[in-house]
């Protein structure tokens, strides 16, 4: 069932800055996207078209997209809750969008301002106009475990989305740990029941690493043939609308277990690691990853 590839989708530029309290740079964001640009990853995920008002820290990212330097071969997708921030993320150059739900009500209206099924029908507005400009939409279900208001979600809840969001065209479904809560027996219990209906090779994993849990949940979701996992660089991340959510898990901390597992990415650990550094050292504190700190000793930064 184990793969022997794995796709590892950067989402540090997105969900790792945007629950940065202080506004980070442009610029720096920039060179982060460029320096990942350069480990080998093919998917890294740059930034939000949302309103500015709700995620203040995304408010530059028609900049970020322009700013970047695009690789070939790399995709850079963004979020785009609604047709408003669909057009001006195609406006910037998007060549691939995420449309992005949830498995519970109360996250959903915290999140997006609308119930879940509101939030399907905006995203087919999206999927109808993303399709005719040949823009690929990926599919986010968050709160696939746990909510920070509603508590535990059904796995029956996140399939019935996740299904939904794929009939409607998504190309890959993420599924999100969004506050991190989970564990490898409710990553088991979620995945026996979405791949009752979803093969494994249109699902992707997105943990997030509250309680430590996030590499194990991925090693359960690899025995399940799940080949897909987000991840971000240095442990940067939290959600602004999860309150308690710590950072997504560190991209070099789950390539670091492929590598030792013999599971080909293509990435380039060290240069990841460089990466790591040089976001943390622009926000001023050490990456949150156990690899970016055994790799280069905080105290050799000096
Ligand atoms: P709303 O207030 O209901 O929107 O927010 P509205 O349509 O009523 O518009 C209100 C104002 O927002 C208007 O401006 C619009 O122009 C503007 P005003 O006239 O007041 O000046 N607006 C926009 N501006 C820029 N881009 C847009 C846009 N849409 C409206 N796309 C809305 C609804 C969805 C916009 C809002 O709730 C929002 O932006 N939410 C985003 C929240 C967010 O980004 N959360 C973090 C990402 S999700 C996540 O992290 C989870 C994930 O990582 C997976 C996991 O971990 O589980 C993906
Ligand atoms: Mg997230």
């Amino acid at each position: 069932m184990r793969p022997s590839h794995v796709t590892l989708y950067e989402v540090g530029p997105r969900d790792g800055l945007q629950a940065e309290a202080q506004i980070v740079d442009t610029n720096d964001k920039i060179a982060l996207i460029d320096a990942l640009s350069q480990t080998g990853l093919r998917h890294i995920e740059a930034t939000s078209f949302v309103s500015k008002k709700w995620v203040p820290q995304m408010a530059d990212a028609a900049e970020v997209m322009v700013g970047i330097t695009r690789a070939n071969g790399i995709d850079y997708p963004v979020l785009t809750p609604n047709l408003q921030g669909y057009e001006a993320a195609r406006d910037a150059g998007a060549t691939t969008v995420a449309i992005f739900g949830a498995a519970s009500e109360t996250f959903s209206q915290r999140n997006i301002n609308c119930s879940i099924d509101e939030s399907l029908e905006r995203f087919r507005f999206v999927m109808d106009r993303a399709m005719s400009d040949g823009v690929k939409v990926r599919g986010y279900v968050s709160c696939v475990v746990g909510c920070p208001y509603e508590g535990r979600i059904s796995p029956k809840a996140v399939t019935s989305v996740a299904q939904k969001m794929l009939q409607m065209g998504c190309y890959e479904i993420s599924l999100g740990d969004t506050i991190g809560v989970a564990t490898p027996a409710d990553i088991s219990r979620l995945l026996d029941q979405v791949m009752t209906l979803i093969p494994s090779e249109r699902l992707a994993l997105h943990c997030h690493d509250t309680y430590g849990q996030a590499l194990a949940n991925i090693l359960t979701a690899l025995d399940f043939g799940v080949s897909i996992f987000d991840a971000s660089v240095g442990g940067l991340g939290g959600c602004p609308y999860a309150p308690g959510a710590s950072g997504n898990v560190a991209t070099e901390d789950v390539l670091y277990m492929l590598n030792g597992l013999g599971i080909e990415t293509g990435v380039d650990i060290t240069k990841l690691v460089d990466a790591a550094w040089q976001i943390s050292d622009a926000l001023g504190r050490p990456p949150r990853s156990k690899v970016s700190n055994a790799i280069r000793p905080p105290a050799l930064e000096a």
